[in-house]
């Protein structure tokens, strides 16, 4: 499957347009499985077991997930139901409750006889939505770039090229298509910039390492996977030019909820004078909070992520292996808050703002109290 960002879709429609397929990313990058999501239940799993992950992709995932749930029962009483199960697969991403709040809006005013077409043809809006928010993000998110690559003289024939860190996966396989963070860096590769990628391997689940390795790979992107605690050392040589990480929700000041691990990249980033920037799509911003540490439910999943690790056999089969000894107690923080005054613009698909309320708010505008 080569690609440009734009082609790797994790998310579709059956053929028979009976069910959704996702692409099973605890497999990757080992593996390409499809898993045919049949009702509710499968959803569920899906986001719980993390065969789709990232949170454009949890909300798209739980929308048609609400439509697969309807067309079992379309009654008052089946959606509320279906609703709270999807809701409860992960508490970090805000778009999971958007995308349900969403869909759970669509269809109310149908009667139950209606109401799975109307989920699925708001499902596939959501979808849809997500590629063209993710392409914009990549536009605007390219300007900065630019800017960048001009003014560390980087990119271009005879140059360097602009070097880049990234946390976590926020790319293609994260969303719809294109990714949030990696949509300018796609846009930058296609329009011939020299581009060079820093991927943090993310432990514990390693999304750096399989999965933005492998979507980088698939689409000729120059890439080259660090532990996680190299990228200060990185910085203080030189050789990253600018941060870009996704989100999995923004508070109403600004301040940044992303995989664990991205408030140590913001502090090296700021220690070293490097740009920070959040690809951030608008369905992440949380319009009802301000406090990212305080009000952000941090995830915290079973400690043998920590303990094990899981990879490729010599004879292909997946499996893991334990890391630390027998009965070693792990801690597993799914997210950490960057405060807002660490991240150096916000790269939404209206385009880029400072991390504050009024900066969104310029962006947003009618977000504002009392604007209609
Ligand atoms: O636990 P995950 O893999 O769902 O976490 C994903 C991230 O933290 C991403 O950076 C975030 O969802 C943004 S995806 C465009």
């Amino acid at each position: 499957m080569k690609s440009d960002g734009s082609t790797i879709r994790p998310i579709r429609l059956a053929a028979d347009a009976s069910c959704v397929e996702v692409l099973d990313q605890t497999l990757l990058p080992h593996q390409l499985a499809w898993r045919r999501l049949a009702g509710r239940d499968d959803a569920a799993h899906a986001i719980r077991s993390m065969q789709v992950r990232g949170a454009p992709l949890i909300g798209a995932t739980a929308a048609f997930g609400l439509w697969l749930a309807l067309k079992h029962d379309p009654s008052d009483a089946g959606l509320a139901a279906a609703d709270e199960v999807l809701r409860a697969t992960r508490p970090t991403a805000v778009n999971l409750a958007w995308a349900l709040d969403a869909v759970a809006a669509a269809v109310r005013p149908w009667p139950p006889n209606a109401r799975a077409a109307a989920a699925l043809a708001k499902a596939q809006a959501i979808a849809e939505e997500d590629v063209a928010i993710n392409a914009a993000i990549g536009r605007n998110g390219l300007k900065l770039f630019e800017e960048r690559a001009r003014a560390v003289g980087a990119g271009r024939d005879g140059t360097r090229p602009l070097n880049v860190l990234t946390h976590c996966n926020a790319g293609a396989l994260a969303c719809v298509a294109w990714g949030t963070a990696t949509s300018p860096i796609y846009q930058a590769h296609a329009q011939g910039m020299h581009v060079h990628v820093w991927v943090d391997e993310t432990r514990p689940r390693n999304q750096g390492a399989n999965l933005t390795a492998w979507e980088l790979g698939q689409s000729g992107v120059p890439h080259t996977v660090i532990v996680d605690n190299a990228g200060g050392h990185l910085m203080q040589h030189g050789k990253v030019d600018l941060c870009i990480v996704g989100t999995d929700r923004v508070t109403a000041d600004g301040d940044v909820c992303n995989k664990i691990g991205t408030y140590l990249k913001a502090l090296a980033a700021k220690d070293n004078g490097i740009p920070f920037y959040v690809a951030l799509p608008s369905p992440t911003i949380d319009w009802t909070i301000q406090d990212g540490l305080r009000e952000i439910p941090i995830e915290e999943r079973d400690e043998r992520e920590v303990t094990h690790i899981q990879g490729a056999l010599a004879d292909g089969r997946v499996d893991s292996v334990r890391l630390t000894p027998e009965g070693a107690r792990a801690a597993n923080y799914g997210f950490d808050v960057t405060p807002a005054r660490l991240v150096s613009a916000l790269i939404t698909e209206r385009g880029t703002c400072p991390a504050s309320r009024e900066g969104l708010l310029g962006l947003f505008p009618e977000r504002r109290p009392n604007v209609g």
